[in-house]
């Protein structure tokens, strides 16, 4: 007998910060998707942010926005600032001197918006990127890769009191976890592992039960990096298919959006959103206590 199980909505994905893209530009170039010859349109740049942050709204999320630093071209990828844990954010310290500036507009956002932030930080450690990281059932799932080292890891699980688990991502052109890694509900997600070592294979197979499998070529379409908001996953134009009735057929509905200036910087849906209303009870650890004194060695404060 087959089992057919409802799937459990995320406990998450009803409120993001976006950021409209004023002064989106390729400068630079620090992943594979960027070429600082194709220049943008900056037109259509903002009609298609419109349009995806509408698309959100109407799924019945919402949108909340941060102005652009001119100096910042992809502060429009939101996703990267941080993980939002309740009322404390552990910002992003990213790979780049490029985007560093990010790190501290958010920090101001956040604090404005009563929320406390630490930054995850250690000189030695190196840098940790927030679109590498994602709450899957009693873990939070973070790469250790292109934009986040291994070392980090316990930096973050210190600073957010979590249980993490590590992916290793060995794919230049997927170098974000949210590039290969979508969670779809409790047991479902879309997954490429195109992008992963072995370990992390095992590591995923081992938290999603019913994964939705890509090859290279369609993860390269950034299905991926998708945003669902209760039973709307919104996609960027050109998922394949194959994917998108498989998502139905799960129950899904399916909203795509044009975005195809944005996918000049190497970010898509996924990359342009960062969730507000994120809680990692479900891989919170248990507070260790400082080893108490015995009642003898009791000192006065
Ligand atoms: N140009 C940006 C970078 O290379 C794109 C970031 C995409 N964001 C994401 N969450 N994958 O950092």
């Amino acid at each position: 007998m087959t089992e057919t199980r409802e799937p459990t909505p995320l406990s998450w994905g009803r409120r993001y910060l976006m950021c409209r893209p004023e002064h989106f530009r390729v400068d630079y170039a620090i992943n594979p998707w960027m070429d600082i010859d194709s220049p943008v349109d900056p037109d259509r740049a903002l009609a298609q942010w419109d349009h995806l942050a509408a698309t959100i709204e109407e799924a019945g999320a919402v949108v909340e926005r941060i102005a652009q630093v001119p100096e910042a071209p992809d502060m429009v990828y939101a996703m990267n600032y941080g993980v939002v844990d309740g009322d404390h954010v552990a910002i992003t310290s990213f790979r780049h001197g490029e985007r560093a500036v990010e790190a501290e507009a958010a920090e101001w956002w956040f604090g404005e918006a009563g929320l406390r932030t630490s930054r995850v930080a250690d000189s030695r450690a190196g840098s940790f990127e927030a679109g590498d990281a994602f709450l899957v059932g009693d873990s939070l799932l973070v790469a250790a890769g292109p934009r986040t080292d291994l070392a980090t890891h316990h930096v973050l699980s210190r600073t957010l009191g979590v249980k993490v688990a590590t992916v290793g991502v060995v794919h230049p052109a997927l170098y974000h976890l949210d590039l290969s890694f979508c969670p779809l509900d409790g047991r479902r997600a879309i997954v490429a592992p195109d992008a992963w070592d072995a370990a992390g294979r095992a590591t995923v197979a081992g938290l999603v039960p019913e994964p939705l499998v890509l090859d290279q070529d369609e993860a390269f379409t950034f299905a991926a990096n998708s945003v669902v908001v209760g039973d709307v996953v919104v996609m960027p134009d050109g998922v394949p298919t194959r994917v998108t009735r498989q998502l139905e057929r799960w129950g899904f509905t399916v909203a795509t959006v044009d975005v195809s200036e944005l996918h000049k910087g190497g970010g898509s849906v996924r990359c342009m959103t960062l969730p507000l209303d994120t809680l990692l009870d479900d891989a919170r650890l248990p507070v260790v206590r400082e080893q108490r004194p015995g009642k003898g060695d009791l000192v006065p404060a």
